[in-house]
This record gives structure tokens, C-alpha cells and sequence, in this order.
């Protein structure tokens, strides 16, 4: 294939020796004269393993051409790669100014093509970027439309700075965010061949993906180090506690626990957030992030409280109330504060938990209930149907087939169910329910 690469850094330089060696032709473009130069004489722009050799060999073998003519590049390529920098600016926003320079170059070099061209923007963009910033600025410099003249994706880039060449063939996975087939046909070309996953998605999703990433990876860098220092003040080896904290292949190094729903709760992850934090304090360690992370499940717990305030129904379901399904155990259960929070609202409150059974709770359990739903035994009902016929709000936190079977049946007009763990499925819920999910 015939491709063009705008800015040569890290990400541009990598793929454009990557592609060569692979037998496309290749145009590179940056604003930068000494990167061309030098990709010019055989040279890498860049320091990565492997990039010396590989530079000469693809500068040799007559597939590799650099310029700063951007209408050559995008006229004589059937598709583009945008690699340019998206640095901080000051205020934390992301600073656009390359993006939308080589965006505008880009739509007017358009002009003069009469075969539908590809952009595919590889630069790290915030959602929304790219439909809602870079389309219209294509749409307009080059006077015709996404679909029609040129067609418009994302494709995150995955590869890590010290073993890029290594990450260009082995990548995590492929994610390509379009909106037709187009596009994606020719990224398959170009990248179905890698040993890894191609996904297809919104292009939203592909932008957001790119930055949940690198979220995670961060929180997974600050919760090792966290724990490390908590570690290093309890005369513990740290490396001992995470190296078997990973050996954990099915509740902690798996997708366990990382679904979107409702919040934590229960009788072990609140107390013993709160003894670690209680534990750093007392060693003088701080660990920010760990502190966070109870606020932040308050938080959850308060979003929740205002949708269900915010719609402006007065009666309220609450399907589930023990802290997880298939348990009575209510104590901290996020059910149980939203319960509190209803009834002290004034909300008229039903409530739905088939392992709940007031009078075979006992000990702490019971106890838990007596002080924060001291007349829980007036709100229980044994039949979900009931709670479903007598309330214009539902709240679900229990799965099961027999609950989401029974949100699509029998659920009525204008009764809204707010989905706290996605039972329903996005989109499952019958057209007359308002379903309110995260
Ligand atoms: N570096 C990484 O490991 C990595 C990994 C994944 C994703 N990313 C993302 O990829 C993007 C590029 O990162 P990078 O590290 O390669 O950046 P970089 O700063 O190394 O390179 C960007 C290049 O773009 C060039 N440029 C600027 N304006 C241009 C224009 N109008 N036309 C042509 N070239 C232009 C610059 O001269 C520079 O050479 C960023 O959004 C980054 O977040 C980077």
C-alpha cells in the first residue's frame, strides 16, 4: 500500500520503518528539517532498539521517501497516518495546535484528489476530537465529506518508547474506531496480519480506550509503589507481597472487578481500606491514591442518590439490597445507604432481595440493619412483582435472570429504571422504560 506519515517522532518514525520492512511504500512528512534529513541518510530521528539497522536497511531499499510537501504526500498515498505530538499545555488540556495544523494541510491537499482518501489519526486525542474538531476542519479545507472524498478514523497507538519495534508486532491489541467499512478494510491490510486482537468500535470508544489505558497503567504503577512504601515502614518486602499479589491470576491480574457498576461495599473492602489508612498514618506514610479511593466509592454512591433525586419520582423500587447478589450480608452495603437516603429524602421506598430474610439475620449483620434501616421490615417485599407494579423509579443491583427478565416484561410506561450494573443490557430495556444506567 502507498501510505504518508505525518510527524516522524517516536510513534511516525516506528511505523514508517515498520511499514517499509513490511513492503509498503512509505512517504514520510514533519515540520522538523533535521528528522528528514536524517531519515533521509539512512538514520534513525529517534533512539529506539533495533531502529539504527532497520532505518539503513528500508532507507536502502528505495521504499522510504521523506518530505515537508504535504500535498505529495496525502496525492501520492491512498492513506494517511497522523503521528503528530499532543502534548499538556498549561491548564492540563490537551494542546492541539500540531493536530490541527497537519488537519487543515491535510483537507486541502484533499483538493486535488479525486480518489477517496484515508485518514487514520494514530495521536492520542481526547474523545470527541476527532468527530467533532478534526472532521469539519477536513469537511471544510478540502470541500467534500467524511464518507464520500476521505474517510475519517482513529487507531490508538499501544507502542512503548524502549521497545517500540518490539510493541509495532506485538501490540496488546488492534483498536480501530470508524464509522464504515472503508477504512477498516485497509487497516486490516495493513495490520490483520499481527499476532493480536483487531477490534472494531466507535470512535469514540477508540479515543477513550487509548486513555483508559494509560490510566490504568498509571493507577497500577502508584498502587505498587504505594504499597511499596507502606511495605518499606512495616519491615516488609515489597517486592515478596506484589510479586504474590500478581500470582493471583483470577480476582487480581484478570477483568474481575473491572466492569462498570455500582459501588463497593460489604464487610471486608471498607474496613480494610480503612485500617491501611489507618495503618500508613501511623508509620507517617502517605498514599494518596488508596486515600482516594473510599471518596471516590462515596462519590458513586451520591451520583446514584441524584439521578434518582433528579427524575423527580417519589416512588421508589430498590431491587437488591444486601451488598452483592447471592448474599443476605447488608452490612456496608451501597444499597443499604441509598435505602437511607430515599427514606430521609421523603421518598416512598420498596425494596426487593430474595436472600433477605429478616428473621435469619443475626449478629453484626443484624445488627448493621437495625441502625440504619431500623423499619426495613415494613419496606420488604417477598415478590419482585409487586415492587415493579408499585413504584415509578427502579433501582436495580441484584443480577439475575429473573430479575432482568422481569425489568423486560413487566415494566411499565414512564417507569424509569435506573440499571446500576447494566442487567438489562445497554439497550434491552422494553422502548416504553426511560432507562437511566451510568
Ligand atoms: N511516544 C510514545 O511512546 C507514544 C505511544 C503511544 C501514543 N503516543 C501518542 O502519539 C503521538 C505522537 O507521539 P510521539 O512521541 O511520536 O511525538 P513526538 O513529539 O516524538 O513527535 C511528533 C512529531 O510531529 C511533528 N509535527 C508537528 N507538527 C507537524 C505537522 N504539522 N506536520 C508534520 N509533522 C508535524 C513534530 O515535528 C515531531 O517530529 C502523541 O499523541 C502521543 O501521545 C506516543
Amino acid at each position: 500500500m502507498n501510505i504518508s506519515i505525518f510527524g516522524l517522532g517516536y510513534v511516525g518514525a516506528v511505523s514508517l520503518a515498520c511499514l517499509a520492512r513490511d513492503g509498503h511504500r512509505v512517504i514520510g512528512v514533519d515540520i522538523d528539517p533535521a528528522k528528514l534529513d536524517l531519515i533521509r541518510a539512512g538514520k534513525t530521528p529517534v533512539v529506539e532498539e533495533g531502529m539504527v539497522e532497520l532505518m539503513s536497511r528500508v532507507a536502502s531499499s528505495g521504499r522510504v521517501e521523506v518530505t515537508d510537501d504535504v500535498s505529495r504526500a496525502v496525492l501520492g498515498s491512498d492513506l494517511s497516518l497522523v503521528c503528530v505530538g499532543t502534548p499538556s499545555a498549561a491548564n492540563g488540556s490537551q494542546d492541539l495546535t500540531a493536530t490541527l495544523n497537519v488537519a487543515r494541510q491535510l483537507g486541502r491537499a484533499l483538493r486535488g484528489k479525486r480518489e477517496p482518501h484515508v485518514f487514520v489519526f494514530r495521536s492520542t486525542l481526547v474523545p470527541g476530537t476527532v468527530e467533532e474538531v478534526l472532521r469539519p476542519i477536513l469537511e471544510e479545507e478540502s470541500g467534500t465529506r467524511d464518507g464520500e472524498g476521505f474517510h475519517i478514523c482513529f487507531q490508538p497507538e499501544f507502542l512503548r518508547e524502549g521497545s517500540s519495534i518490539r510493541d509495532y508486532d506485538k501490540p496488546p491489541f488492534t483498536i480501530v474506531g470508524a464509522r464504515d467499512d472503508a477504512p477498516v478494510r485497509r487497516l486490516r491490510e495493513l495490520f490483520g496480519h499481527l499476532p493480536c486482537e483487531f477490534h472494531v468500535t466507535s470512535i469514540r470508544a477508540a479515543e477513550m480506550v487509548k486513555y483508559s489505558c494509560n490510566n490504568f497503567h498509571a493507577v497500577k504503577i502508584t498502587f505498587a509503589n504505594e504499597t511499596a512504601r507502606l511495605c518499606e515502614a512495616l519491615g516488609v518486602d515489597p517486592f515478596q507481597v506484589m510479586d504474590l499479589v500478581c500470582k493471583d491470576r483470577s480476582l487480581n491480574i484478570s477483568p474481575a472487578y473491572l466492569k462498570p457498576g455500582f459501588a463497593f461495599g460489604g464487610s471486608c473492602l471498607p474496613k480494610d481500606l480503612r485500617a491501611t489508612m489507618y495503618l500508613a498514618k501511623t508509620h507517617d506514610v502517605e498514599v494518596p491514591m488508596h486515600a482516594a479511593v473510599l471518596a471516590s466509592n462515596r462519590v458513586h454512591i451520591d451520583y446514584a442518590i441524584a439521578k434518582v433525586l433528579a427524575s423527580g419520582k417519589r416512588r421508589v423500587g430498590l431491587i437488591g439490597l444486601s451488598f452483592k447478589t447471592g448474599t443476605d450480608d447488608l452490612r456496608e452495603s451501597p444499597l443499604v445507604m441509598l435505602a437511607e437516603q430515599f427514606i430521609g429524602k421523603g421518598l416512598s421506598l420498596l425494596v426487593y432481595d430474595p436472600e433477605v430474610h429478616l428473621s435469619q439475620l443475626l449478629g453484626a449483620n443484624r445488627r448493621f440493619i437495625e441502625q440504619h434501616l431500623p423499619h426495613i421490615g415494613s419496606l420488604l417485599r417477598p415478590d419482585l412483582q409487586t415492587v415493579i407494579e408499585e413504584s415509578d423509579i427502579l433501582v436495580v443491583g441484584l443480577t439475575g435472570a429473573k430479575v432482568s427478565e422481569a425489568l423486560k416484561r413487566h415494566t411499565r410506561k414512564a417507569q424509569l429504571v435506573l440499571d446500576l450494573i447494566n442487567l438489562a443490557g445497554r439497550d434491552e430495556l422494553p422502548a416504553s422504560v426511560q432507562g437511566l444506567c451510568w
